[in-house]
């Protein structure tokens, strides 16, 4: 039998390098989409017959490349892994002409954001941001899903993130602000949020900055947090390990939270560092709903990148 789908919107934006590439309003089309696709995914399975993806990792992942896969496989078409430095080999201008004119969309995780940019600028075909040192766009995504489901409206929630300002931390700030969620972020002095992100919220934002985590999940309905010290970055850990104690999420922190928040992670954790194994495991915490979300999200994200509004069978 065959339906038709409904008219995917695209992206006016060809790229996906950043969270800001997704306006407001297309970024809670992608949500509804992803919702659609999580709940009728034999409806989609050849939206994308015959399309390629080149995925690119400069870093280890287990979620991203796998859900990346998975993605493309199960919307008709397939993906080919290459690891290693980019424009090492060979000038990453010749690397992005080169792919231009064999698949359909390039997904790249990469140790700087100059990388995935440059990447957009000389291939003609999409390009997704996988993780930068910067933005991990595709992670916020799965994350504004979750707590969609989780809480339905997301409008007057509050997240709090704990820990290290960083790439996760920059795309959350993004994503749920525009959702309408309040954000707070409690960092050591010297790893806070650089204030040029903070500044790309939107103008409404009702934002906290602090260095007391008590403070930043006071009545929040979730707590966030990632691991101290990101890939690229191991040469810091020890002074990281150490510029971080007190920002642990534990049991003792939740107390202060709203009595139904949850527990976010994007993972890899970091368990008796950044969270306790104790709320890891807690019926709080929804970081394994979060790590399927990824397939969904980014099923919709390449819909919405690759698509051209063809028949579903
Ligand atoms: N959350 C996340 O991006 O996981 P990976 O590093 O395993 O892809
Ligand atoms: N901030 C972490 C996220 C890993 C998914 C990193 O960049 O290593």
């Amino acid at each position: 039998m065959t339906a038709t789908l409904p008219r995917l919107q695209r992206l006016a934006h060809p790229d996906f390098t950043r969270d800001l590439d997704a306006t407001t309003e297309e970024l809670h089309a992608l949500l509804d989409l992803a919702a659609d696709v999580k709940s009728h995914p034999d409806h989609y399975k050849a939206a994308l017959a015959g399309k390629s993806l080149a995925l690119l990792f400069e870093k280890p992942s287990l979620r991203t490349r796998v859900t990346f896969e998975l993605a493309i496989q199960q919307l008709g078409g397939f993906a080919i892994l290459n690891e290693g430095r980019i424009g090492i080999r060979e000038p990453l201008k010749d690397v992005a002409r080169n792919l231009d004119r064999w698949v359909s969309g390039i997904v790249a995780r990469t140790y700087t954001q100059k990388t995935v940019d440059d990447l957009a600028l000389w291939a003609s075909v999409p390009v997704v941001n996988a993780l930068s040192d910067l933005w991990h766009p595709c992670q916020a995504l799965a994350d504004m899903q979750t707590i969609r489901e989780h809480f339905g409206d997301p409008r007057g929630l509050k997240l709090a993130f704990v820990g290290d300002g960083n790439n996760v931390a920059s795309s959350l700030l993004l994503n749920s602000t525009r959702l309408g969620i309040r954000f707070s972020i409690a960092t050591p002095n010297g790893y806070a949020l650089p204030s040029d992100i903070v500044g790309m919220a939107p103008a409404t934002a009702e934002i906290v900055v602090t260095n007391d985590p008590a403070a930043a999940v006071q009545g929040a309905h979730v707590i966030y947090t990632d691991v101290w010290t990101s890939m690229g970055e191991e040469h810091e850990a020890a002074e990281r390990l150490a510029a971080f104690k007190g920002f642990q999420v534990n049991d003792e922190l939740f107390v202060h939270a709203a009595p139904e928040a949850i527990f976010m992670h994007c993972l890899p954790a970091h368990r008796g560092e950044e969270v306790t194994d104790a709320v890891m495991e807690s019926s709080r915490s929804v970081v394994f709903d979060e790590a399927e979300n990824r397939l969904h999200a980014q099923k919709a994200l390449l819909l919405m990148l690759l698509s051209g509004g063809e028949s579903r069978s």
